[in-house]
């Protein structure tokens, strides 16, 4: 008999429980004598052995449901092989609990340290295949992550929202969009929310230019649209020293990166400010009927690798199609947006300002 065990780590989304469901059913049809061990709380699971058997009927009804029914913690791979006062690390530990569940191979849903992490462990022998999880979209070698396209939907609704009631009170509203060091979700989200301007990690930002076009822009309508990505001002952060951060992700002064924009607004433009966060929404509810199918594509993908025996891989979207990655080789790199990206451009091409 085979056993297969699975887990879902870092941040969650919608596209996880479908996930995990089509991985589930194609393996059950791919293979005769197998046992899918359910991981819970991602890697932890591992760490403190905290797992389940699962049956073909725990896997119903998932396909329509968000969040991750097998929970997940985020595990930092800074600590990972850290060893403790005994000499042992959480790494040795997640090796040591594989080979005592006596697992043929392990499936792994998660973004970017999760990969790092499964590099990590498949160097030390165990056998994975990884699935491309994120609402920010930056996983290297992979045209989408599942996940991304509920949370642009998600976006887009909320700033639908915040459209009317700054056109009911003639305001400039800043909303902040998740996304990490990566300015995919707040690029996606704010095109097709018609932003006025949009901030992002990837273009260097000059208050000066965005006032000057949201001059432009208080000019024809009597309201405007600012999308903020959470990353945009990353790097200055990572130049301050402790002592100034608020948080990892808050610039000294402000409560949030929304706040920053927004003051830089109000000052140069003389104007009330209004903030929206919509923060973990975005990750949360149900899955789009993209995600669910994409979802679907990557779960028949890696259910074959499982059943060929091929490892130390992830699964990928690669010029269109659904195909996989070594380990080795996208773990630990970046996937920004790059200059002449597409929707960027066409941005551009209509008169969107990136404050550049
Ligand atoms: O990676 C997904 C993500 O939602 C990022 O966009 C965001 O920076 C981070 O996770 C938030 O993490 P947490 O759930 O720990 O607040």
């Amino acid at each position: 008999m085979k056993r297969i065990g699975i887990l879902t780590s870092g941040g969650d989304c919608a596209g996880l429980n479908p996930a995990i469901y089509a991985v589930a059913k194609a393996i059950y049809r791919k293979i005769d004598d197998v046992e899918i061990i359910g991981i819970l709380d991602g890697y932890t699971g591992l760490i403190d052995l905290n797992t389940k058997v699962l049956k073909p009927k725990d896997f119903e009804g998932l396909l329509t449901k968000g969040g991750t029914f097998l929970r997940s913690i985020r595990q930092s791979f800074k600590t990972i092989d850290v060893k403790d006062e005994n000499g042992i690390s959480k790494a040795d530990k997640i090796v040591k609990n594989y080979n005592k569940l006596d697992l043929d191979a392990l499936v792994v849903l998660g973004g970017n340290g999760t990969h790092k992490i499964a590099n990590l462990l498949s160097e030390r022998g165990l056998n994975i295949v990884g699935l491309p999880k994120t609402i920010d979209n930056d996983i290297f070698g992979t045209e989408e992550t599942f996940g991304y396209d509920t949370a642009v939907q998600v976006g887009a609704d909320y700033i639908d929202r915040i459209q009317t009631t700054a056109a009911s009170h003639s305001r400039v509203f800043v909303v902040e969009i998740m996304g990490n060091k990566v300015g995919w979700l707040a690029l996606s989200v704010g095109v097709s929310a018609g932003a006025d301007a949009i901030i992002l990690p990837e273009i260097p930002y000059s208050a000066e230019k965005l006032n000057d076009a949201l001059k432009k822009t208080l000019k024809e309508k009597n309201y405007a649209i600012v999308v903020v990505s959470e990353g945009a001002f990353a790097k200055e952060e990572r130049k301050m020293k402790n002592k100034e951060r608020l948080s990892e992700r808050k610039l000294a002064g402000f409560n949030s990166i929304a706040d920053k924009v927004g003051d830089d607004i109000a000052k140069g433009l003389g104007i009330e400010i209004r903030t929206a966060i919509p923060g973990h929404v975005l990750r949360g509810g149900e899955p789009s009927a993209r995600d669910r199918n994409y979802t679907m594509q990557l779960g028949a993908v890696a259910a074959g690798l499982i059943a060929d025996e091929v490892y130390g891989v992830t699964v990928a979207k690669v010029n269109g199609r659904i195909s996989f990655n070594q380990l080795s080789e996208i773990a630990g790199k970046a996937k920004p947006v790059p200059e002449d990206d597409s929707l960027l451009l066409a941005a551009r091409s209509i008169g969107i300002s990136f404050a550049d």
